[in-house]
C-alpha cells in the first residue's frame, strides 16, 4: 500500500466535467521501477525478465528459495553489478546504475548481510567509515556524535552509547548499526538483504521496528527476507523470485504464509499466483 504523505507531490492531470474544472490526482512513478531486467553469470540465468517496483513510504519484501536471485537483483539496484538488459527507472527517468557510487548518489543505501561493520571502531565511528565529518584537517567528533544519536534515535534505537565499541554489542545491535549508517548519506530507497537472518526473537522484533520507521520517513524499502513472519508482519508487498523469474506480486495484508510459500516453492505456477497479484 502506498500512503502519500503531507508534502509529496502529487501530479495533476486537469480534465473538465461539464463548465467546472476539475483535478484528477495522476500517482507519481514509482521511485525504482525495474522491468524485463535479465542477468547471465556464464551458462547460469541468474536472472530473466524480471519486473520491481518500489514506491516512497513503502516496503517490499523480496522472497525466494537460495539460488532464485534476490541478492542478484539487490546488488544491481546498489550498483555493484549492471544488468544484461532491462530498464531501470527512478522516478520515472531511465537510469543506468553503474557503481556503488551512483547509486549512493541516486539516494540508494545497501545493507549486505556480512553489514561490512569493523569490531575495534565505536558506533559512531562506524556510522560515518569512509565519509568522516571534519573541520579543516580534523575530525569532528562532536557533530558526528551528535548525528550518531539522532540517526539511532530516529530508529527507536536502544544502543546506549554512540561510543561503545562495536566489538561489544549484540548481534542485533550491530544490524542497528548497520541500518543506520545507510541514513548517515540521507538515502531515499535501502535495500536489507536477509536483515532478521541469525538474529534473536527480540532482536528480530527490534529491526522490524527500524523497517517500519524507514517507511514513516517516507523511504522505500527492498527487504530480503527468508523468514515469512517477518515478511507479513512488515511488508506492504511480496515480490517472489523463482529459478530467476517473477512468480507473484502479493498484498501482504491479504496474503497468508502458506500462499508465499507456494509461489516460492512453485506449488503454484506464475499464473495462478498472479490471480492473487496487485500488479
Ligand atoms: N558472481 C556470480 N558468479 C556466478 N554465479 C552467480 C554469481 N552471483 C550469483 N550467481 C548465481 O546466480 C543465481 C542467483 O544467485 P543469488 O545470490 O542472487 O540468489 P539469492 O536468491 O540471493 O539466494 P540466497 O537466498 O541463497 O542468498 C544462483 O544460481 C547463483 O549461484
Ligand atoms: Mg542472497
Amino acid at each position: 500500500m502506498i500512503a502519500v504523505g503531507v508534502g509529496d507531490s502529487v501530479h495533476a492531470t486537469p480534465t473538465t466535467r461539464g463548465a467546472q474544472d476539475v483535478t484528477t490526482p495522476v500517482p507519481p512513478p514509482p521511485l525504482l521501477s525495474m522491468r524485463g531486467i535479465s542477468k547471465n553469470f556464464g551458462a547460469v540465468e541468474a536472472l530473466v525478465g524480471v519486473d520491481l517496483d518500489v514506491h516512497a513510504h513503502e516496503v517490499v519484501a523480496l522472497v525466494g528459495d537460495n539460488g532464485a536471485g534476490k541478492s542478484t537483483l539487490a546488488k544491481m539496484v546498489a550498483g555493484a553489478i549492471t544488468p544484461d538488459t532491462g530498464l531501470i527507472e527512478i522516478d520515472g527517468e531511465p537510469t543506468v546504475i553503474p557503481t556503488p557510487g551512483a547509486a549512493h548518489a541516486l539516494g540508494v543505501a545497501t545493507v549486505f548481510q556480512d553489514l561490512a561493520l569493523c569490531d575495534n571502531l565505536d558506533v559512531t565511528s562506524n556510522l560515518f567509515l569512509g565519509r568522516e565529518a571534519r573541520v579543516g584537517p580534523l575530525r569532528d567528533d562532536g557533530y558526528m556524535e551528535a548525528t550518531a544519536r539522532r540517526v539511532l534515535d530516529s530508529l527507536t534505537s536502544r544502543i546506549p552509547s554512540v561510543r561503545s565499541q562495536l566489538s561489544t554489542l549484540s548481534a542485533g545491535q550491530r544490524q542497528t548499526v548497520a541500518i543506520a549508517r545507510t541514513l548517515i548519506g540521507d538515502p531515499r530507497l535501502v535495500v536489507l538483504d536477509e536483515p532478521t537472518a541469525a538474529l534473536s526473537v527480540a532482536a528480530t522484533a527490534e529491526v522490524l521496528t527500524h523497517i517500519e520507521r524507514l517507511r514513516e520517513m517516507g523511504l522505500g524499502v527492498i527487504l530480503i527476507s527468508h523468514n515469512m513472519m517477518d515478511v507479513l508482519a512488515v511488508a506492504d508487498r511480496i515480490v517472489v523470485l523463482r529459478h530467476g523469474r517473477n512468480n507473484g506480486v502479493f498484498d501482504a495484508a491479504t496474503t497468508s504464509h502458506e500462499q508465499i510459500l507456494a509461489a516460492i516453492t512453485g506449488a503454484t505456477s506464475r499464473r495462478q499466483s498472479r490471480m492473487h497479484a496487485l500488479r
